[in-house]
C-alpha cells in the first residue's frame, strides 16, 4: 500500500496530511493563522508566508505522529502548488521538493481549487464523477463540469468577489469580526431573511457566472440609509436581519446556478466544496434543490471543507497514472483553467 504525505500552504492555513492509495485519511492536521490576521481584517501575505515557515515542520511532525508512520514509510509527496498567495505557496512547494529529493520519492502537484471538489470524492468513499462541482471559498467561486477525477472544465466563475470574500466583507461592515462566514451564519440564525431585498446577480440568466460586488455595495448603502456607519455597532435585531438577508441572497444565487448547471448538462450529481460549504443554511438549500431534481448532493464534512491538506489525496489519481511533477515545479498564484463553451456554442476544435 502506498502512503502519501501532503502539504498545503496556499493561504493562511499551514496543513499536512497523510493518506493511502485507497483514499483513507490517516492524519489531517491544520494550523490556522486566523489569530495573526484578525486584527487586519484579512490575510496579510507577508505575515502568512512567515508563519508557514515557522509552522510547517511541527505540522508535518504532528501528521506523521497521528498517522503513526515515519518519513521512511512515505511513497510520494503531494503539494498544492496553485492557486494562492505566491509567498505562501512557495513555502509548501519548497518543503515538498526538499522532502521528495531527500526521500527519493515522486513529487505530485495538485490544484487547490479542484482539490476542494475532490474532497467530496474522498468523503463519499466511492466514485462520484461525472458531476457538477461548485467551489465556494474565500478566494474562489467556480462551477465545474467534472467529467472524471482529473478532467475538470469550468462552466462559470465569479466576475468579482468570491462568495467567502463577500461573507468576510459583509461581516466587517456589520462589525462581526473575521473570518466573516461563520459569524454571519451565527448572526443570521436569529434574523429575518426577508427583511431586506438584496440583489441576486444573473439569477434568471442562463449564464453560469456569479457576481457579488453589487450585493456587497447594496449592504453598504442599506447600512448607511439606516443611519449607521459600516463597521460600527448596529442594534442586534437589525444586524441579525441584515446578516440573514445577505446570507439568503448569496445562497439563492449559488443554489440557482447549481440547479441550472445540472439542468444544462443533464448530470445528476452535485459536489459542493470550499469554506463556504460549511454553511448549514447553504447545505440545506442545496439539499432541497437536489431532491427536487432527483439529484445526489455530496458535501464533505467540515474538516474537508475549509482549507486542509487531506483533499490533496487527489494526487492519488495522478500517482496511479504516473503523472509526477518535475523538481522545478512552480508556485503559480493565479488560476488558469480550461473553460467550457457557453451553452449553445460549439467549442472550436
Ligand atoms: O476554503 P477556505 O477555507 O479558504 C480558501 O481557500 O479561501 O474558505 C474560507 C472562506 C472564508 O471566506 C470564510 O468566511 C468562509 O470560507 N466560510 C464560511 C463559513 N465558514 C467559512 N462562509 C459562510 N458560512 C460559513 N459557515
Ligand atoms: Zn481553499
Amino acid at each position: 500500500m502506498a502512503l502519501f504525505l501532503a502539504l498545503e500552504t496556499s493561504c493562511d492555513e499551514t496543513a499536512a496530511a497523510v493518506f493511502d492509495d485507497d483514499l483513507n485519511i490517516r492524519a489531517n492536521v491544520v494550523a490556522s493563522q486566523t489569530d495573526l490576521h484578525a486584527r487586519f481584517g484579512g490575510v496579510v501575505p507577508e505575515v502568512a508566508a512567515r508563519a508557514h515557515l515557522q509552522r510547517l515542520l511541527p505540522v508535518i511532525d504532528e501528521a506523521l505522529r497521528q498517522a503513526q508512520v515515519s518519513l521512511r514509510d512515505i511513497s510520494a509527496i503531494a503539494v498544492m502548488n496553485t492557486p494562492g498567495l505566491v509567498g505562501s505557496l512557495l513555502m509548501g512547494v519548497s518543503a515538498a521538493k526538499m522532502l521528495a529529493v531527500a526521500l527519493e520519492v515522486p513529487l505530485l502537484a495538485v490544484n487547490h481549487i479542484e482539490a476542494h471538489v475532490y474532497a467530496c470524492r474522498i468523503a463519499a468513499g466511492r466514485d462520484i464523477f461525472p458531476a457538477i462541482g461548485l467551489v465556494v471559498s474565500g478566494g474562489h467561486t467556480v462551477l465545474f463540469h467534472c467529467r472524471a477525477p482529473l478532467d475538470f472544465e469550468i462552466l462559470g466563475a465569479t466576475l468579482d468577489d468570491a462568495a467567502g470574500e463577500a461573507f468576510d466583507k459583509a461581516a466587517s461592515m456589520l462589525n462581526l469580526g473575521f473570518p466573516g462566514g461563520p459569524q454571519i451564519e451565527k448572526e443570521a440564525a436569529s434574523g429575518n431573511a426577508k427583511a431586506f431585498r438584496f440583489p441576486r446577480a444573473f439569477l434568471h440568466e442562463p449564464r453560469l457566472d456569479f457576481s457579488f460586488s453589487g450585493l456587497k455595495t447594496a449592504l453598504l448603502y442599506t447600512i448607511r440609509d439606516l443611519g449607521y456607519q459600516p463597521g460600527s455597532d448596529i442594534p442586534p435585531a437589525l444586524r441579525a436581519d441584515l446578516a440573514a438577508s445577505f446570507q439568503q441572497a448569496v445562497i439563492d444565487v449559488l443554489v440557482a446556478k447549481c440547479g441550472q448547471a445540472l439542468d444544462q448538462t443533464g448530470l445528476t450529481r452535485l459536489c459542493v466544496g470550499g469554506g463556504v460549504a460549511a454553511n448549514k443554511a447553504l447545505r440545506q438549500a442545496m439539499q432541497g434543490m437536489c431532491e427536487s431534481r432527483g439529484a445526489e448532493l455530496f458535501v464533505p464534512p467540515m474538516s474537508l471543507c475549509t482549507d486542509n491538506a487531506a483533499m490533496a489525496a487527489m494526487a492519488v489519481e495522478r500517482y496511479r497514472l504516473g503523472q509526477f511533477a518535475p523538481l522545478d515545479l512552480d508556485a503559480v498564484p493565479t488560476y488558469r483553467p480550461r473553460r467550457a463553451a457557453p451553452v449553445g456554442v460549439q467549442q472550436a476544435s
